[in-house]
């Protein structure tokens, strides 16, 4: 199945890469505020839907632009997809972006592939199997001290129903550490904490296709994920912290005094993620 999604996500690239060379013919339409989508977000979703189902015509489908597809009342194989995360980053021609297929059995995460087109890294988790990236196994980094972490994010751009509470956490998380960083794809982020580029990552507002992914292959790294108190409601809420285990508790320890009702496993969101 891993053999799947890989060759899905690289049909994706070989459709994402063709269009980069030619931005400026995209058609791009704005589905809300800082929210963009073009036909390359459709035709890249197009062809990894088909190359799923071609195989396993029974599967469910969640992917970002198309929605949903087959059983939805827990399916046994749903396959959870963001054809292109990091669109607004593709568009201006920054080269960080990716293409995110997640596989869940029975409601829990059993493949996963990150894949950048642009620089042809793929990232590829199996559950029970490790986590590599172009085939070399990865393992989140060795870093115990916050003070010596490097730390992803992400920004809010598009809902800032949750500004201030962000921006309380990011002015105590920045001066513990070595440095922040926001690169726009939440995909590729969680592929880089897998990889031990980044020590620790949080954001608030993903939806499941940002994160599905990411979240194997960092536990089949080492490493941690979880919601802002670190219980398991990341994927449904899409508040997410993650790291190696040991950065990972301190920024919990950071973010826990920033916390809102909304922000908690608990509160009623304030605004569903989208
Ligand atoms: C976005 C990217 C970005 C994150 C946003 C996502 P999209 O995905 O992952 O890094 O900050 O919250 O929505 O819309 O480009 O697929
Ligand atoms: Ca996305
Ligand atoms: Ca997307």
């Amino acid at each position: 199945m891993l053999t799947i999604a890989v060759k899905a996500a690289r049909r994706a690239g070989n459709i994402i890469n063709r269009s980069a060379q030619n931005l400026d013919l995209l058609h791009v339409s704005q589905k809300s505020h800082s929210d963009f989508v073009s036909e390359v977000d459709g035709a890249a979703e197009e062809v990894i839907i088909k190359t799923i189902l071609d195989m396993y015509p029974h599967h469910s489908i969640l992917a970002e632009e198309s929605g949903t597809r087959g059983n939805q009342v827990k399916p046994e194989f749903l396959w959870i997809i963001d054809p292109l995360d990091g669109t607004t980053n593709f568009l201006h021609g920054f080269p960080q972006y990716s293409v995110s297929i997640a596989l869940m059995h029975k409601g829990v995460l059993n493949q996963a592939v990150v894949y950048n087109p642009a620089n042809n890294e793929l990232f590829a988790a199996s559950r029970g199997h490790g986590a590599y990236f172009n085939d070399r196994r990865i393992r989140v980094s060795k870093r115990t001290k916050l003070a010596d972490s490097l730390i992803g994010t992400g920004f809010p751009f598009r809902d800032f129903t949750h500004m201030d509470a962000y921006m309380a956490m990011f002015k105590d998380i920045a001066p513990r550490t070595v440095g922040i960083r926001r690169p726009g794809s939440a995909a590729l982020d969680l592929a880089y904490v897998a990889a031990g580029r980044y020590d620790g990552f949080w954001e608030i507002g993903l939806s499941p296709w940002d994160m599905a992914a990411g979240c194997l292959l960092i536990t089949e790294a080492g490493g941690l994920v979880g919601d802002l108190e670190g219980n398991e409601t990341h994927i449904e809420r899409g508040n997410i912290v993650a790291g190696n285990p040991k950065v990972f508790g301190q920024l919990l320890q950071v973010i826990a005094p920033h916390l809102t009702p909304a922000l908690t496993s608990t509160g009623v969101p304030s605004t569903a993620a989208s």
